[in-house]
């Protein structure tokens, strides 16, 4: 795919270090579905021009980013299946390459001469790092469910809405279809992370290719396990509530874990609810035209949910 050779383009730099991050980051796949939002958009809309691989690039630099100090955030030592950055250059390395790749990005990004793209990327960036430092400050308590979406929204879905955005930017779209290709972007992304965060619950390391059980270890609490604590019994809430003050599996298993949301019905709550965003996902797209692309985005929409990685 054009947007590969694009991201190997963007991976050199002068200091030895970055490059080898970068390299690294670039080597290790990915499911790359924000350049693929990002393309799609734009095809739905018409635009076939090589903006469209410029800013697919762009967008996955920024997520690239973003995962690399995420993963210093949460202490990770996994990714795609392989040692994290963090882990084979160590914290204070990685912090500078993740600031790298931020500004490699927003360098290609120029290149389009456009300030509503810079815009809604520096935008999209302040909402990314503010989604992260709230998180922090939630570490250990009991979130809501509205807490837990804004959260979603600001680490997963608008990143997700501005790939869509940026297609339409591109395609010189209306402000109409512009706002239902955001909608749905921000809805499939809301989808996405709810079905994250299930499979930190549910999957086994290997097929998910980074850590499992560690939202709870690192103080998170996700859909299924706030649905538990606000419909289970006290005795649940006081046991999940003491593996995020724990940080840890030592005193609670994550057996006992499962068992409390399985008999809560809480992993069905939050595919449901991934679902319902799913749905809501696709029906934003009503009144695009029909094509290919489109039809690819509304498989995309359930991609997300049946997917296991
Ligand atoms: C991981 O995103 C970070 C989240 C928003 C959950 P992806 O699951 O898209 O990561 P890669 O790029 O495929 O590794
Ligand atoms: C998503 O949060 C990270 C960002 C989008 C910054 P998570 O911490 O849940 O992502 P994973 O599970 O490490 O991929
Ligand atoms: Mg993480
Ligand atoms: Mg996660």
């Amino acid at each position: 795919m054009a947007i590969e050779l694009e991201l190997g383009r963007e991976a050199t730099s002068s200091v030895s270090t970055i490059t080898e991050i970068a390299e690294y980051l670039r080597g290790g796949g990915g499911k790359r579905i924000r350049p693929s939002l990002l393309l799609l958009a734009a095809h739905t809309l018409g635009y076939f021009g090589p903006g469209a691989i410029r800013l697919g690039a762009v967008v996955e630099m920024v997520h690239t980013a973003t995962l690399v100090h995420d993963d210093i955030i949460d202490g990770a030592d996994l990714r795609r299946g392989r040692p994290s950055a963090n882990t084979t250059w160590g914290n204070e390395k990685c912090v500078l390459a993740g600031d790298w790749l931020y500004m490699r990005a927003f360098r290609e990004a120029m290149l389009e001469k456009d300030l509503n793209i810079l815009d809604l990327l520096i935008g999209l960036t302040q909402k990314m790092v503010e989604g992260e430092l709230l998180q922090i400050q939630k570490l250990g308590k009991a979130v809501s469910e509205a807490e837990y979406y804004d959260l979603i929204d600001r680490k997963t879905a608008c990143l997700f809405a501005v790939s869509m955005r940026l297609g339409a930017v591109l395609a010189g779209a209306s402000e109409a279809d512009e706002a239902s290709l955001a909608a749905y972007g921000k809805a499939v992304g809301l989808a996405f992370q709810i079905v994250d965060d299930v499979l930190d619950l549910t999957a086994t390391e290997e097929v998910l290719g980074k850590p499992v059980a560690s939202d709870l270890r690192e103080g998170k609490a996700t859909l299924a396990v706030i649905h538990s604590m606000d419909h289970g019994t006290a005795a649940d809430r006081q046991t999940i509530q003491r593996v995020l003050d724990d940080r840890s599996f030592e005193h609670v298993t994550r057996e006992q874990i499962q068992k409390i949301l399985k008999h809560n019905g809480s992993v069905e709550y939050a595919m449901a609810a991934a679902d319902h965003h799913a749905k809501r996902s696709r029906e934003a797209l009503a009144s695009l035209p029909d094509s290919e692309f489109k039809r690819a985005l509304l498989w995309l929409a359930d991609f997300v949910v049946a997917r296991d990685k």
